[in-house]
């Protein structure tokens, strides 16, 4: 059977950091409470001129350099996001244009934070029904022009950023064994679209909008709906919590990341998180987690991964893959 093997990975971050201290001017908060309630250190806020395509842009010409590809080889690009530069067209377009591609496809996938592990189970269906055989999976994200930079319950958790692989199809014999795409596992329930979504749009105010969370709603529910869409996940591929190499869990919050471990029975070192470097960067932030694990040397050639993710709609989700 065919399979969808991840061949290289990539990804870029603004230039410009900003620390948990940095907000202490602009909102009544602390560097402590935000480590405390969330883990999250510092975060990258893009510039003007970095934007949710230049920055995809960059995460997948590193990806392509890490698998000694080309734009050439490519036929379909798959971007996660958000934050698009505009309404229309979709961002994967136009970094489809800033790569020189002119041929295959692209397009937009949205699903908040869940993004990119929906834009890899979804590439992977287009790879083993024939439609692409090298597909970009981006996700990249530009949160800072959609917050309320006075709102202190949501601006100091979010951050910019993108991430990519490239997913190549290659036989495989079926088994847990084969390296690439082994499960995947998605949900949505659009019940909790008020508890996390952003207060504009294109065919209601014409503005774009600020984002607008109950993150006590959202904490609620959050483990619980991990948990399960990860143990249907096992389900499908026969494996337990100890079969694992790494979990890549979306970074949201450590406090979440920690308790579904922790409920899954993964042990604390094989849980990748980079939410202290990075704050919520949304479908960008499992890409990122990667290419930090990758650059490390923990996840390596061969390892079984876990992804997993949960935002706004509810979206959630889980791919299990073998690196
Ligand atoms: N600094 C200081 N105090 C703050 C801040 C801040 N930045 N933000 C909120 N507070 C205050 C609140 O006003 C509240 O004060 P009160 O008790 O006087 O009302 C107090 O801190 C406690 O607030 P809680 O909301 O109960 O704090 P909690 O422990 O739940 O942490 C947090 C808040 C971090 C948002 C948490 O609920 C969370 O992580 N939620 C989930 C977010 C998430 O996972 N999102 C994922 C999807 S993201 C996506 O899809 C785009």
């Amino acid at each position: 059977m065919i399979r969808s093997v991840v061949r290289g990975n990539g990804a870029a971050l603004p230039r410009r950091i900003m620390k948990n201290a940095d907000f202490e001017g602009m909102v009544e908060t602390s560097d402590e409470w935000i480590v405390q309630r969330t883990g999250i250190r510092q975060r990258h806020v893009a510039a003007d001129d970095e934007t949710t395509a230049s920055l995809g842009e960059a995460a997948a010409r590193a990806a392509l350099d890490s698998a000694g590809l080309t734009p050439a080889d490519i036929d379909l690009i798959v971007l996660a996001t958000s934050t698009p530069n505009n309404t229309f067209p979709a961002t994967a377009v136009e970094i489809q244009n800033r790569l020189g591609m002119h041929h295959g496809f692209a397009f937009d996938m949205q699903a908040v934070c869940s993004g990119f592990v929906y834009a890899v189970a979804t590439a992977d269906l287009y790879i083993r029904g024939g439609l692409a055989k090298r597909v970009l999976v981006i996700g990249s994200e530009t949160f800072s022009r959609i917050l309320d930079w006075n709102d202190r319950s949501t601006c100091v958790l979010f951050g910019d950023g993108a991430g990519a692989i490239v997913l190549e199809a290659e036989e495989g014999t079926g088994a847990i064994a084969d390296r690439g795409v082994l499960a995947a596992s998605l949900r949505s329930d659009g019940v909790h679209k008020d508890k996390l979504f952003v207060d504009g749009g294109p065919s209601t105010t014409g503005t774009v909008g600020h984002l607008r969370m109950e993150g006590r709603e959202v904490f609620k529910h959050a483990v619980g709906m991990i948990t399960d869409v990860i143990e249907a996940t096992f389900g499908q591929a026969g494996i337990t919590a100890g079969d694992l190499d790494w979990f890549v869990p979306h970074q949201a919050n450590k406090r979440i990341i920690d308790a579904s471990a922790r409920k899954l029975g993964i042990a604390e070192e094989k849980v990748v998180v980079t939410v202290d470097l990075h704050g919520n960067t949304s479908a960008a932030s499992v890409p990122l987690a990667l290419s930090v694990a990758v650059a490390d040397g923990r996840i390596k050639k061969g390892d079984l991964v876990l992804l997993e993710a949960m935002g706004g709609g509810f979206t959630w989700g889980a791919v299990l893959l073998r690196w």
